[in-house]
C-alpha cells in the first residue's frame, strides 16, 4: 500500500487477501459497520453490517452482534452479463480509503466479456452526521460499450454470522417506485430492525423504474442503456432503524429515507465529511518525518473514531470493532483500558458515552456478584447488552478442535478495576463532576464493595489474598494473588474512598443515599483500609521484581527459544495447558501495572519499573501473543527513555491490522491495539502528564519525528501541543515540580577526592605505574573497578591481580577516612541540608562508593537526610540511572520531581538518562549537560534555584541524556 497521510490504497486485488482487505477497507459511524465487501459481491467475501449493541442468541458465545442486511448490494448488468471482478476483464482496479471523510472508494476499468469497456466508480460511507444513515453511489461511464444497463439495488436479509442466522422475516414492501423496505427481527431477543432503501439513476437515455418483491430481499430494479462516452450515475440511500431506537420504525426510517432523497448523495456526503472533520479537528495527529508511524496512527484513530457509539449509551465498543466477526462483538477491558484514554483526551463526550455503557450494565455486574457469591459489582470478562457474562465457557481449539475450558468468563477478575479504574481517569482528565455524581461513584463504590469481599484474609501469613484467578497474560489459569490483579483491586478500594470523601463534601446528599444504598458503614470502610494496608502484593524488596503471581519464579523458563521464527502465538504452540507450565506470558502483566499506576506509589516507581522490564520483557510473546502487549511496551518503553524500543513496538501496535502482523485482520480491527498505539504516543513519546488540569509533556521523540502535533481536551479546555526534538519541556506546576533532592557525596557535600587520590597514588607509587593529580581528574565519580583499569591504562594483570589492588587501595582509603570529621564538609553543604530540611524537602545521598555510609556517618550527615544509597546497593552503576533511581524512590518522588546534585560527568549522565534534573557542580567542561551549573553549594538556596531549573530550556540535554 501507498503510504499517504489521509488515504489507505490499494492498486491490485488479490482474492487470496480479500478477507482481510475487508476488515481494512471498512467503514462505519458507530452504530453501524460495514466490512469493506464489494457490492456486487465476489465468491468467498464475507460481507458483514454490524449495528452496535444489536445482539442476538448464539451457541456457545452466548449472544453475538446479529449480521444485519447486505445494504451494499448492487449488481450491474451490461447487456445481461453480470459485473464482477471474476468475470469479464479487469484493466485496471484500485480501492482507496479516504480516512479524512472516511469514503470507500473503488475504481474498476472493465472490460465486458463482448469487449465494450467501462470505467466504474463506487463510493460508500455511513454517516456520521446521522447515524442512522448510508450511501453508496456508482458511476458507469462507458468508454466504448454501448447496450443495455440494468441496475439491481437489493437488500438481502438472509445474511448469516458464519453459518448462523439470525432472522425472523416480519414484513416487506415497495414505499413507492424507488424506494422499498424490509421489516426482519432477531430470532431469540426479538429486536426489530427495519431497513429502508432507494436508488436513483441519472442517465441521459431514458430509464424505467421495477420492483422485485422477493421475500427477504426487495430490490428495486432501473434499465437504461450507455453509449460510449455516456456516464450513468446510481445513487443507493439506506435508513436504518432498530427496536433499540424507538417503535414506528417503518414511519421513521421512510421519513428519513424521503428527507435523505431530497438532499441528494452529494450534500449527504458533505455533512458527513463535515462530521468527521470535527472529529479530526479535536484528535489528529500529525507525526511529521515517519510517514509509515504519521499513517498507521491515524488509521488506528480512524478504527477508533468509526466503531464508538455516538448516541447509544447503551453500547460500546466491540474487541474487533464493527468490522468483522471476531469475539462475537462482546466487550472487553479492551474498551476501559486500552480504547477509551483515546476519547477521554480527545472526545470526552464519546468517552462518558463509553462509560455509561458500563453504569448500564451494573444490574448484570451486581447480579454476577451475587452468584458467585460477593457483594458489590463484579463486571463481566465479556459482556454484550445487559452485562451479564457472555464469556464462552468452551472453545475448540484452533488446530485440533478439541475443545478447549475457557476460565476467563470465572475468573479472570481484574475488568472489575479496569472499569473503575477508566471511570476515575475521565473524571480526572475531563473534571465532569456532574458525571461522577450521577453514575462515576456509583460504580466506584459498588466495584470496591466487590473487591472488600473478593479479598480473604489469610490467618496464617496475616494479610489478605486474591486466589484463583487470572490476569492479563491469560497463559496462566487459576494462580493465587496476581499482582496486577491486587494492585488494581488495591487502588480500586482507594478510589472508592477518595470518591466518597470527596462526594461528602461536594454532594452530600449524594454521598447519604450512596450509603444508604451501598452500605457503605464504618465498619466497612475501614476493612476497606485494612485490605489496602495488607493485600499481598507480591513484591520483592531485595530484587525489586513483582511476582507475577505466587509461584510463578519457580515455573521453568519460557521456551521461546526452540520455536522461532515463528508465525502462531506460543499459546497456540504449547496449548493452553502447556503454557501454564512456564514462565512465558502471552501479554504485559506486571508491566501493566506499571503502566496505569505507575509513578503513583513507591513501588511502581521509575527505578522499579526498569528492573521489572528488564525482567519480563523477554518473557513475552510479543510478537503473536496478545495484540495489546506491544503498545503497552512502546509507552513503557518511551517513559525509559528507550526510544528504539518504543518505536519499534509502537509500529507493532499502530500497524496490526493495515499490515495484518497478527494473521487474523480478517477477524475484524483491532480496537484494544488502535488505542494502545494512541497511548504510546501521547502518554509515551509526547510524555503527556496531568496535574490537576495543567497539563504537561515530556517528550521523548524518535529522531525521526521532526514534529509531533496533536491536540487534547482537558478539565473541558482544548491544548494544542506542537513538538520537535527542540521543544523545551514545559516542566510541571511551578510548585512542586522539583520536590526532592538527590546528593552525590564526594566534590558536593565532602572533597574524599582528595584521599582517593592519595590512594590511588600510593597504589601506583607500588605498582610503578606513572600516575598524577592530573591523571586522577579522569577517574572522578568512576566506580573503583573502572577507575583502576583506567589507571592501568591497558596494562595486562589477572582477574585476581586486579581484585588484589582494587581491595589494597581501598584499605589505604578507609585509613584515610578515618581522620574525617565534619570540618570535612564541604563550604554551604550543612547549611544546604538545614534548609532543605526547614523546607520539608526530602533529601537523599546516593554516591556510588561503597564506603559512603562510613563517610556519611563521620560527616554527621545522617540527621540531615532521609535516604542513603551506595554503590552496593544496584546492579548498574553510573551512567546508568539506577543509583540516582534508587534515591528517588526511597524519599516516595518520581524521578522527574527530584534534582541531582553531581560533581561528575558520568553522574550528570546518570540523572539525565533516569529524567532527573541534574544541577552540575563544577567547570562546565565536565558538568555542562545539567540543566544548571553552579561553583559549590555555597550561597545556593533551594527555591531559587527551583525557579532557575524550571525556567532552563535544557530539554536537548534531557532528551539526549
Ligand atoms: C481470549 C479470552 C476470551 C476467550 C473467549 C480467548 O482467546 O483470550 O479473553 O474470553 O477467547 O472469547
Ligand atoms: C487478550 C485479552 C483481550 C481479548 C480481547 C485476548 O487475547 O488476552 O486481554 O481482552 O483478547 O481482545
Amino acid at each position: 500500500m501507498d503510504v499517504n497521510a489521509w488515504l489507505i490504497t490499494e492498486n491490485t486485488f488479490e482474492p487470496r487477501l480479500q478477507r482481510e482487505k475487508e476488515t481494512i477497507f471498512s467503514i462505519g459511524n458507530g452504530y453501524i459497520g460495514t466490512r469493506g465487501s464489494f457490492e456486487e459481491g465476489y465468491p468467498g467475501d464475507q460481507p458483514a453490517s454490524l449495528v452496535n449493541g444489536l445482539f442476538d442468541d448464539a451457541p456457545v458465545a452466548h449472544t453475538e452482534l446479529a449480521n444485519t442486511p447486505n445494504w451494499i448490494d448492487l449488481q450491474l448488468l451490461l447487456g445481461g452479463e453480470r459485473f464482477g471482478l471474476d468475470r469479464g476483464k479487469v484493466i485496471s482496479y484500485s480501492r482507496q480509503l479516504d480516512m479524512k471523510s472516511s469514503l470507500l472508494t473503488r475504481k474498476v476499468h472493465w472490460q465486458h466479456p463482448d469487449g465494450g469497456e467501462i470505467d466504474l466508480t463506487f463510493e460508500r460511507f455511513a454517516s456520521l452526521a446521522d447515524d442512522h444513515l448510508l450511501a453508496l453511489r456508482c458511476r458507469i461511464r462507458s468508454i466504448d460499450y454501448s447496450g443495455e444497463l440494468e441496475i439491481q439495488a437489493g437488500l438481502p436479509g438472509y445474511m448469516e454470522n458464519e453459518g448462523l442466522l439470525h432472522w425472523n422475516w416480519r414484513d416487506q414492501g415497495q414505499i413507492d417506485e424507488q424506494a422499498a423496505f424490509l421489516n426482519l427481527a432477531t430470532r431469540a431477543t426479538h429486536i426489530s430492525l427495519l431497513e429502508a432503501f432507494s436508488l436513483t439513476v441519472r442517465s441521459v437515455a431514458a430509464r424505467t423504474y421495477d420492483f422485485w418483491n422477493s421475500r427477504m430481499n426487495p430490490v428495486i430494479v432501473a434499465r437504461t442503456s450507455l453509449a460510449p462516452g455516456q456516464e450513468v450515475v446510481a445513487e443507493k440511500l439506506v435508513t436504518v432503524f432498530t427496536g433499540r431506537d424507538g417503535n414506528d420504525l417503518q414511519g421513521i426510517a421512510a421519513s428519513r429515507l424521503n428527507q435523505a432523497r431530497d438532499d441528494g448523495f452529494e450534500t449527504l456526503r458533505e455533512a458527513h465529511a463535515s462530521a468527521w472533520d470535527a472529529d479530526w479537528r479535536a484528535c489528529n495527529i500529525e507525526i511529521e518525518g515517519d510517514e509509515i508511524a504519521d499513517q498507521a496512527l491515524r488509521y488506528s484513530l480512524h478504527s477508533l473514531l468509526s466503531s464508538a457509539p455516538r448516541r447509544d449509551i447503551k453500547a460500546s465498543i466491540p474487541a474487533k470493532s464493527l468490522a468483522g466477526f471476531g469475539y462475537h462483538g462482546h466487550v472487553f477491558w479492551d474498551t476501559d483500558i486500552f480504547a477509551l484514554p483515546f476519547f477521554t483526551f480527545t472526545r470526552p463526550h464519546i468517552a462518558r458515552n463509553l462509560l455509561m455503557y458500563r453504569y448500564h450494565t451494573l444490574p448484570g455486574a451486581r447480579e454476577k456478584a451475587r452468584e458467585n457469591g460477593y457483594e458489590g459489582a463484579m463486571y463481566a470478562w465479556e459482556s454484550a447488552a445487559d452485562g451479564s457474562e457472555a464469556t464462552p465457557r468452551w472453545v475448540p481449539a484452533a488446530d485440533t478442535g478439541e475443545l478447549i475450558r475457557i476460565w476467563p468468563g470465572d475468573i479472570e477478575h481484574h475488568i472489575t478495576a479496569d472499569v473503575a479504574f477508566a471511570v476515575i481517569q475521565y473524571w480526572r482528565v475531563s473534571a465532569d463532576d456532574d458525571f461522577m455524581r450521577s453514575f462515576g461513584a456509583e460504580m466506584v463504590l459498588d466495584t470496591a464493595r466487590f473487591w472488600g469481599t473478593r479479598a480473604k484474609w489469610n490467618e496464617n501469613l496475616a494479610r489478605y489474598d486474591i486466589n484463583d484467578v487470572i490476569g492479563p497474560d491469560e497463559n496462566h489459569e487459576h494462580v493465587d494473588n496476581n499482582a496486577y490483579t491486587n494492585g488494581m483491586a488495591r487502588s480500586n478500594l482507594q478510589s472508592g474512598l477518595d470518591v466518597l470523601a470527596w462526594l461528602e463534601t461536594a454532594d452530600p446528599e449524594t454521598a447519604r443515599r450512596l450509603t444508604r444504598s451501598l452500605d457503605l458503614s464504618p465498619s466497612r470502610l475501614s476493612h476497606w483500609r485494612d485490605v489496602i494496608d495488607k493485600i499481598y502484593r507480591g513484591y520483592d524488596p531485595q530484587t525489586r521484581l513483582f511476582e507475577q503471581f505466587e509461584g510463578y519464579f519457580k515455573l521453568k523458563p519460557t521456551p521461546a527459544k526452540d520455536f522461532e521464527p515463528r508465525t502462531r502465538s506460543l499459546q497456540t504452540i504449547l496449548g493452553v495447558k502447556g503454557c501454564q507450565e512456564y514462565q512465558l506470558i502471552k501479554q504485559p502483566d506486571v508491566l501493566m501495572l506499571f503502566y496505569l499506576l505507575g509513578g503513583t506509589d513507591p513501588l511502581y516507581s521509575a527505578g522499579n519499573l526498569r528492573t521489572n522490564w528488564e525482567y519480563y520483557t523477554p518473557l513475552t510473546d510479543l510478537t503473536y501473543g496478545s495484540s495489546l502487549g506491544p503498545g503497552t511496551q512502546a509507552g513503557l518503553a518511551a517513559r525509559m527513555n528507550d526510544i528504539e524500543s518504543a518505536c519499534h513496538y509502537f509500529l507493532q501496535a499502530a500497524a496490526v491490522d493495515l499490515e495484518n502482523l497478527r494473521g487474523n485482520t480478517a477477524d475484524g480491527l483491532h480496537a484494544a491495539t488502535a488505542g494502545g498505539a494512541w497511548q504510546a504516543v501521547i502518554l509515551g513519546m509526547a510524555g503527556v502528564v496531568l496535574d490537576a488540569g495543567r497539563v504537561d509533556v515530556h517528550p521523548r521523540l524518535p529522531e525521526t519525528w521532526k514534529r509531533l502535533k496533536f491536540r487534547l481536551q482537558v478539565h473541558g479546555q482544548p491544548h494544542d501541543f506542537d513538538l520537535s526534538p527542540s521543544t523545551p519541556v514545559h516542566p510541571l506546576a511551578g510548585h512542586g515540580q522539583v520536590s526532592g533532592a538527590i546528593f552525590d557525596l564526594d566534590g558536593v557535600l565532602t572533597d574524599t577526592s582528595e584521599m582517593h587520590y592519595q590512594a590511588w597514588q600510593r597504589l601506583a607509587d607500588e605498582e610503578g605505574i606513572p600516575f598524577d593529580r592530573a591523571g586522577n581528574e579522569a577517574l572522578r565519580g568512576v566506580p573503583r573497578r573502572e577507575s583502576l583499569l583506567l589507571m592501568l591504562k591497558g596494562r595486562k594483570v589477572s582477574e585476581e591481580q586486579l581484585q588484589e589492588m582494587m581491595e589494597r587501595k581501598n584499605r589505604y582509603y578507609v585509613e584515610l577516612i578515618k581522620h574525617i570529621t565534619p570540618d570535612d564538609l564541604l563550604p554551604g553543604a550543612l547549611d544546604f541540608l538545614k534548609e532543605l530540611r526547614s523546607l520539608g524537602v526530602p533529601a537523599a545521598i546516593a554516591s556510588a562508593s561503597r564506603n559512603a555510609p562510613t563517610v556519611i556517618d563521620l560527616l554527621g550527615l545522617r540527621p540531615w537526610v532521609t535516604a542513603v544509597v551506595d554503590g552496593n546497593s544496584v546492579r548498574h552503576q553510573k551512567p546508568a540511572p539506577d543509583l540516582f533511581l534508587l534515591a528517588a524512590d526511597l524519599i516516595a518522588l518520581p524521578p522527574r520531581e527530584c534534582v541531582v546534585f553531581e560533581d561528575a560527568k558520568a553522574g550528570v549522565e546518570a540523572a539525565l538518562s533516569g529524567d532527573i534534573w541534574a544541577v552540575g557542580i563544577g567547570p562546565s567542561e565536565r558538568v555542562g549537560m545539567a540543566h544548571v551549573v553552579v561553583p559549590g553549594l555555597d550561597g545556593i538556596h533551594w527555591q531559587n534555584l527551583v525557579q532557575t531549573l524550571e525556567a532552563s530550556t535544557a530539554l536537548t540535554a534531557r532528551q539526549d541524556g
